[in-house]
């Protein structure tokens, strides 16, 4: 695909060659952050986790960024303001646009899109329908990146995702067994992992209860492209196959009634003793936030990658906008 000047709107966007791209910027987007003293940037040294530095660039000197949020959002949002401002940007934040903006006056997210663009160089948006940031897209004359639209996808949180994998697997995902585990019916991030790694000869366990199963499109899809799945509600008897473990929340928000979701709360828990089942070089991933799916305990575990992955996020979104802009 060609980057400059794209719309990121789906992972469907993304074949192997074009992750394969993305991932090399993000290692050199790493090095910047990490760089100390003189150089590409003028870091700060290591942060208090050791999981890198704070470096920033002049890359985007005189670009402005909008972010408009329709949803909540907290590691999104600040991820690629964050990666923006590191590479010398500025940002304009709209985290509350639901209440705040022109919506409210019954604008089209066309005309706020055509309009944003008018006074910005990139816009991010988040909303709770599917496909609306495509229509963001269409009335924007800059490119517009989804940071989520309702349960349809997540493109940029599946490429951080893949990336952390990726780093972790040598660049060798082939012969990976890939858990998924929560609602997956809901979860715009399975979706949006699925679509991308179906480019790799992997195999997927899906884990979560019946009335909460992986979408049809999804499966079918994962056929299409000769990909093996198989379906269990038992994480117990699953989580000793799988190489990755992703485990998700179950999604609240997209259920008729907290009490329908209250159904499924603390349905699947990773805690120490699940771990002792999962296998010796498995990693265990979440996007966050997490609510009860991950014990704190599990946080200490060399396996657990959930922190890493908002370090690689950073990177991902930093090597995109980059290309993007
Ligand atoms: C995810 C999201 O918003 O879909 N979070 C994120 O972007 N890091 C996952 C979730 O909300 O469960």
């Amino acid at each position: 695909m060609k980057f400059k000047g794209a719309d990121i709107l789906t992972t469907s966007q993304f074949g192997k060659a074009d992750m394969a791209v993305l991932f090399r910027k993000a290692l050199e987007m790493e090095k910047v952050l990490n760089a100390q003293g003189k150089g590409v940037g003028k870091g700060v040294g290591k942060n208090k986790s050791g999981r890198g530095g704070k470096g920033f660039s002049k890359l985007f000197d005189g670009k402005i960024l909008a972010t408009l949020f329709f949803e909540p959002s907290t590691r999104t949002r600040f991820s690629f303001e964050t990666a923006f401002l590191r590479l010398g940007g500025r940002v304009v934040s709209g985290a509350d646009m639901m209440a705040t903006s022109s919506v409210r006056k019954k604008e089209t997210l066309y005309d706020t899109g055509r309009v944003v663009s008018e006074l910005v160089d990139l816009i991010v948006a988040r909303h709770p329908e599917p496909f609306s940031i495509d229509e963001i897209a269409r009335g924007a004359n800059v490119p517009v990146i989804n940071a989520g639209d309702g349960a349809h996808e997540h493109p940029t949180q599946a490429l951080l995702d893949v990336y952390t994998i990726w780093k972790e697997a040598s660049g060798k995902l082939d012969g990976l067994t890939i858990g998924m585990i929560g609602d997956l019916k809901n979860g715009r991030v399975p979706h949006s992992q699925c679509d991308l790694l179906k480019n790799w000869n992997v195999n997927f366990v899906f884990v979560s209860p019946k009335a909460l199963n992986m979408p049809w499109e999804v499966k079918d899809d994962l056929v299409a492209s000769g990909r093996e799945f198989y379906e269990t509600e038992d994480l117990n008897e699953a989580i000793g196959v799988m190489d990755v473990i992703c485990a998700t929340r179950i999604q609240e928000e997209r259920f008729e009634s907290a009490k329908e979701a209250a159904k499924y709360r603390g349905i699947y828990v990773i805690d120490s003793a699940m771990m002792k089942k999962a296998k010796k070089n498995a990693i265990l991933m979440h996007p966050l936030p997490r609510v009860d799916e991950i014990a704190v305990e599990v946080d200490a575990d060399t396996r657990a990658k959930y922190f890493d992955q908002v370090r690689n996020g950073l990177a991902i979104r930093m090597a995109l906008m980059a290309m993007v802009v």
